[in-house]
């Protein structure tokens, strides 16, 4: 049974081939530089292993896979411009070390590199990829404008912000999942299934996410301790936390939106967080969302032992500190 450093290394090797031409410099040095940054590699750990889940090998999947790897990169690329970040797994982010219309250009590249690989598929699958990629990316997209539209709203539900999550994050961790379901042409319900799992994985994925950019460690997690506070991102703490705070705690919230020093704002809005017990409804709501995961696995129409990798996966990304 393959577990994931078996995938993992296989990737690794893969991605390290891809081959970006030497100039114009300043467009290609800046995609090299963040695709070699590291990073945990899920999304395309998570199409090879859905290939082979349902009995189709990881070669033919490789494209798939880097394609979801690249398509990713250049999304961070672009949201960390959007979101002023400095910090991407522990180094500048290319718009910090280059320049904001470097890092819109490269990270173009990156997409239409994405797409490069997407064509080296088999042809009698690429359509349905296609369909389930390009409905992807739009959908990212949407998410990422909801994301920053809430940085100005007062109002933004619970389920506004999950729909918001879905959208920027999860589907592209589903989409990911259920090319390899494609690829290795298993059942229409197998597919629903596995793509439901990979969404609630992805949600539950990205409230960590909300979660470690308040409390991670900053070495670990490799980007800015507190840039979501700083940038008023309607997170799932801020949200959780103005559902159960009192009167005082509310004012002293909405305070804290106009507060221009960072340091103070920081500490603040991470004391009424301590206070109101976030970390334990954080970890609350990651847990329904990970055991409906598990649940749209377990219906999956397959050999139990073959489950394990993703299973595996799946604990191991929900424990993370990066
Ligand atoms: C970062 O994704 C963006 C989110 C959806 C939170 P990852 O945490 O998968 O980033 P890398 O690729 O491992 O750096
Ligand atoms: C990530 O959201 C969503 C996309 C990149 C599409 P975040 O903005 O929370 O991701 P990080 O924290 O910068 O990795
Ligand atoms: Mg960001
Ligand atoms: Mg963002
Ligand atoms: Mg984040």
């Amino acid at each position: 049974m393959q577990n994931i450093a078996y995938f993992a290394q296989y990737l690794e090797k893969e991605i390290e081939n891809l081959d970006f031409p030497l100039t114009p410099k300043n467009l290609y040095d800046p995609l090299r530089y963040f695709m070699n940054l590291g990073g945990k590699r899920m999304r395309p750990m998570l199409t090879l292993m859905s290939t082979e889940l349902f009995g189709s090998t990881k070669e033919n999947a490789l494209p798939a896979a880097l394609a979801v790897e690249i398509f990713h990169n250049f999304s961070l690329i672009h949201d960390d411009l959007m979101d002023n970040a400095p910090l991407r797994r522990n180094q500048p982010t290319v718009h910090t070390k280059w320049n904001d219309h470097i890092a819109i250009l490269s990270g173009d590249v990156l997409l239409i590199k994405a797409y490069q690989e997407l064509c080296k598929l088999d042809a009698s699958v690429l359509p349905e990829i296609l369909n389930v990629f390009n409905k992807t990316a739009v959908e990212v997209c949407e998410g990422q404008q909801m994301d920053m539209d809430f940085e100005i709203l007062n109002d933004v539900s619970s389920s506004d912000y999950i729909e918001m999550i879905r959208l920027k994050t999860s589907v592209l961790l589903a989409c990911a999942i259920e090319m390899g379901g494609i690829i290795a042409k298993t059942t229409s319900e197998n597919r629903r299934l596995i793509y439901e799992f990979g969404q609630h994985l992805g949600i539950a994925f990205q409230i960590q996410d909300d979660f470690l950019d308040v409390y991670g460690d900053a070495g670990k997690f490799g980007k800015q301790v507190g840039g979501d506070i700083l940038s008023d991102k309607k997170t799932f703490l801020l949200l959780r936390a103005f559902e159960l705070a009192n009167e005082t705690q509310k004012q002293h919230f909405i305070s804290l939106r106009t507060n221009e020093v960072a340091e103070d704002k920081i500490k603040q809005t991470k004391q009424l967080y301590d206070d109101l017990n976030i970390v334990l409804e954080t970890k609350k709501a990651m847990d329904i969302h990970y055991e409906i995961a598990l649940k749209a696995l377990d219906e999956v129409q397959v050999d139990e032992s073959k489950k394990k990798v993703l299973r595996d996966l799946a604990a191991y990304l929900l424990v993370r500190e990066v």
